[in-house]
């Protein structure tokens, strides 16, 4: 089969994508049903009109977009990725597996393909956790994974519930409907720039995951008298930054003591209130993010981080709450699916590497639905979630020649 990326036309989508944002180019904000959020799933859904593909929604704005095949009752091979970007994030995250996964369908019937089974590009409504605080919303619900409360329990932070701007967003359907029926995709696969310095380091063009590390999120709630930074005499004082601070350092310390290179643990949010110079701080909030291959390893942290975590706010009397946000098991891609990546990236001559996905994906809940795996195009320096996230649109190219090779390898 000869393959021909349009890469000009991928190219040009990715950067006017990029300019539906909040925030000024290079930099991509674009949170779950926000202004620019909408104005780019309707662009979107111009570009599949263009395409010639038949487009669904679900309740939550999960997107499908459908290329038929010619067995109608065979079940379809899916792709896609998701749109929305974390506040000052880069244009390629998430975009390069939808944009990539429709120009992937629109180059398989120019090679004069027309596979058995229908492809289906799908967009996941909020991979990123920014409005919710819970990543991979849309790809949880369609697995299933999240119960009635848990989800009522989402709020934004105008204290909204998912059901409330689901009904802004003029979405219809209850969210149980959002979940997906056992069989209801063949395989899914997911192109994703790496997000990390393996591919660039090993002058890779193409990786193959083979595993999608488990991810945790845990919020601690701390509180105190708080009062006025000159008057109250420091052994009055009850100062809750002052237990998040050595809670912050137990993070650290629990995931140096698995000695494994693959635990990893951050606390990437710290809310101070009042957030005054000359006020003693009354209440604080920690979101601390635990990572490992190895799910029990990672539980094993998380045990360690809350006793600690308790333990400092107990010794300076001062309120704790704590809410495990989410703790998923790790993911294993399918072997026959990354054999076909494998065979995709020889045919056109690429190089593939197997490897280990530290960031998570909407492919991890997908696992929970169909066989599975991901293709790695390379980020230069390993950056990503950052403005200046690159990768150049050859690699993104050759990515996408390879998933074109893989779908239509899987679709038969
Ligand atoms: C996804 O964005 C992640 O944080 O891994
Ligand atoms: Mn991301
Ligand atoms: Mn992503």
């Amino acid at each position: 089969m000869s393959l021909s990326i349009d890469t000009k036309r991928l190219t040009d989508e990715i950067e006017y994508l990029a300019h539906i944002s909040d925030t000024p180019y290079p930099s991509v904000t674009r949170v779950l049903f926000s202004s620019v959020d909408l104005r780019a799933r309707e662009w979107l859904k111009l570009l599949y009109a263009d395409a010639g593909l038949v487009v669904r929604e679900d309740a939550v704005s999960n997107t499908f977009a459908r290329w038929p095949g010619t067995d109608p009752a065979a079940a379809p091979v899916a792709t896609g990725s998701h749109i929305d970007a974390i506040p000052n994030a880069g244009r390629f995250d998430g975009v390069v597996g939808v944009l990539g996964g429709l120009e992937a369908i629109r180059a398989l019937p120019r090679a004069g393909r027309r596979p058995r089974r229908s492809i289906e590009l799908v967009m996941f409504t909020a991979e990123e956790p920014t409005r919710f605080g819970l990543g991979c919303l849309g790809s949880r619900l369609m697995a299933g994974t999240l119960n009635r409360q848990k989800i009522a329990s989402l709020r934004d932070p105008q204290g909204l519930s998912v059901d409330d701007v689901c009904a802004q967003a003029y979405m219809h359907g209850t969210l149980e409907s959002t979940r997906l029926t056992p069989g209801c995709y063949d395989s899914f696969v997911e192109l994703h720039i790496e997000q990390g310095p393996l591919l660039e380091l090993k002058q890779m063009p193409i990786g193959v995951v083979t595993a999608i590390a488990a991810p945790a999120a845990l919020r601690i709630d701390l509180s105190g008298p708080g009062g006025h930074a000159g008057t109250v005499l420091m052994p009055d004082r009850h100062d809750p930054s002052l237990a998040a601070a050595e809670i912050m350092q137990a993070v650290e310390r629990a995931a140096l003591a698995t000695q494994s290179r693959d635990t990893v643990a951050t606390c990437g949010l710290v809310q101070v209130l009042p957030g005054a110079v000359n006020s003693i701080p009354r209440e604080v909030r920690l979101e601390i993010d635990v990572r490992d291959i190895d799910g029990a390893r990672r539980d094993g942290v998380l045990v360690a981080i809350r006793a600690a975590a308790k333990a400092s706010a107990e010794r300076r009397g001062c309120g704790f709450k704590e809410q495990l946000i989410n703790a998923d098991p790790p993911a294993t891609c399918a072997p026959h699916i990354v054999t076909a990546v494998e065979q995709a990236s020889a045919a056109v001559g690429l190089p593939c590497q197997r490897m280990i996905s530290r960031a998570y994906h909407d492919s991890l809940f997908m696992a929970q639905v169909c066989p599975t795996a991901m293709i790695f195009v390379p980020s230069k320096d390993g950056i990503s979630h950052r403005p200046d996230e690159y990768t150049a649109p050859d690699e993104i190219a050759q990515g996408v020649r390879v998933l074109a090779g893989a779908l239509d390898l899987l679709a038969g």
